[in-house]
């Protein structure tokens, strides 16, 4: 594993570039990106939820690389980008037990946001996995992404972001996080979702006649109302106290506080909790601005509207990460987050502002 002393080396030497991929060029940009990838760097690539930083899952230096530029620990998994639904098998042993399940819920859903905890091949490198006997795939949308995969894939890819903060969901919020770390960031613009895939682990039906089981282990972009369709939405089991057992079977990246903005980011059950100090600056993050319940309630310093007027939670998702990012920086006390709605992709912006806040 490369030490922490040799990375500061590495920051003061590589110089990130940006490769801006447009309707014309996108495919060349792949091209570039998995050039570097097939010679075992780790570089950054939009998807349609969040940037990722890729390497290529048989490059073991350039896995463990992705450790200790995001400055993860080793017991966060991370997800295998696949470029078609062939490639599963590469990645993941599928029981014919699983079989028609896994058949369903990818016809259904792929590509796009949704990532699958499966078996796993033993193949599987166990930095990918942390581990576990289960390996989470996801067949992503965004076009960039998934021409790079078929060329230098599977893929293993995490968030874009150093540990533990916001999400990138653009080029240069990429660059703020990883500057000097990476060769490459692949500009596909702003990402179309804005939050992460949703990850589940699918089970059989229970008896004939009944839904297949989902544990959801991380709302996200694709929504629980979707899946309902098909199967019966489970909470995962709740780990045992002081167990890093239980941290490795239920849902890893969930135990931490996540998503974060270096302000203070607060969510109140109800407006009365908030109890301002004279003299400190608050920004108020909020879905429908003027027409939500706080705006009216205090003299904000800042106010970052995700969708305003009828406050649409699909248009707030993609302005998600980017809006706290912006109220991040503008020097606030602390940042007030609006509760919203958890129909559709609400759940997953719930999600993410209880992790986000240091009062939840
Ligand atoms: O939308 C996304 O999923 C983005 C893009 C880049 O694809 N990726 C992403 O990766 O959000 P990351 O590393 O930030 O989050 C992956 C989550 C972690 O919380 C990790 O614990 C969980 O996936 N995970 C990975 N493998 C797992 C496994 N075998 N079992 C349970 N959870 C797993
Ligand atoms: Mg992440």
């Amino acid at each position: 594993m490369i030490k922490w002393t040799t990375l500061r080396t590495v920051i003061l030497t590589m110089e990130t570039e940006i490769l801006v991929a447009d309707l014309y060029n996108w495919k060349d940009a792949s091209v570039t990106a998995s050039a570097l990838l097939k010679d075992g760097q780790v570089v950054a690539l939009p998807s349609e939820t969040v940037y990722g930083l890729a390497a290529s899952i048989y490059e073991e230096e350039a896995l463990d690389y992705i450790f200790e530029a995001k400055g993860r620990p080793s017991y966060d998994p991370l997800i295998v980008h696949i470029g078609e639904v062939s490639d599963l098998s590469k990645v993941a042993e599928i029981s014919d037990e699983l079989k028609p399940i896994v058949n369903l819920l990818t016809e259904t859903f792929w590509p796009g946001p949704l990532t699958l905890v499966l078996p796993k091949k033993k193949e599987i490198s166990n930095t990918i996995t942390s581990g576990l006997d289960t390996v989470a795939v996801r067949l992503p949308e965004n076009e960039i992404l998934r021409e790079t995969c078929k060329i230098a894939g599977p893929l293993a890819a995490p968030s874009a972001n150093r540990f533990g903060s916001i999400s990138p969901t653009s080029a240069s919020a990429v660059f703020k996080e990883l500057n000097g770390l990476i060769p490459l960031i692949v500009d596909g613009g702003a990402s179309r979702e804005g939050i992460e895939s949703t990850i589940i682990k699918p089970s059989p039906a229970p008896a004939e006649g009944k839904k297949p089981i989902f544990t959801l282990l991380r709302p996200g972009a694709t929504t629980r109302e979707e899946l309902r369709k098909i199967g019966k939405i489970e909470k995962p089991k709740p780990p045992k106290k002081d167990s890093t057992e239980s941290i490795k079977v239920d849902a890893p990246g969930m135990l931490d506080s996540h998503y974060a903005p270096k302000t203070p980011l607060y969510l109140f059950n109800s407006f009365e909790e908030f109890k301002p100090e004279e003299g400190k600056k608050y920004g108020l993050f909020t879905l429908k601005g003027e027409d939500g319940m706080y705006f009216k309630k205090h003299a904000w310093d800042e106010v970052m509207t995700l969708s305003p007027g009828n406050g649409k939670t699909k248009e707030g998702a993609v302005r998600f990460f980017w809006a706290m990012r912006q109220l991040d920086e503008k020097g606030l006390d602390a940042i007030i987050a609006e509760p919203m709605n958890t129909a559709n992709i609400g759940e997953a912006m719930m999600d993410r502002l209880r992790r986000a806040a240091v009062n939840c």
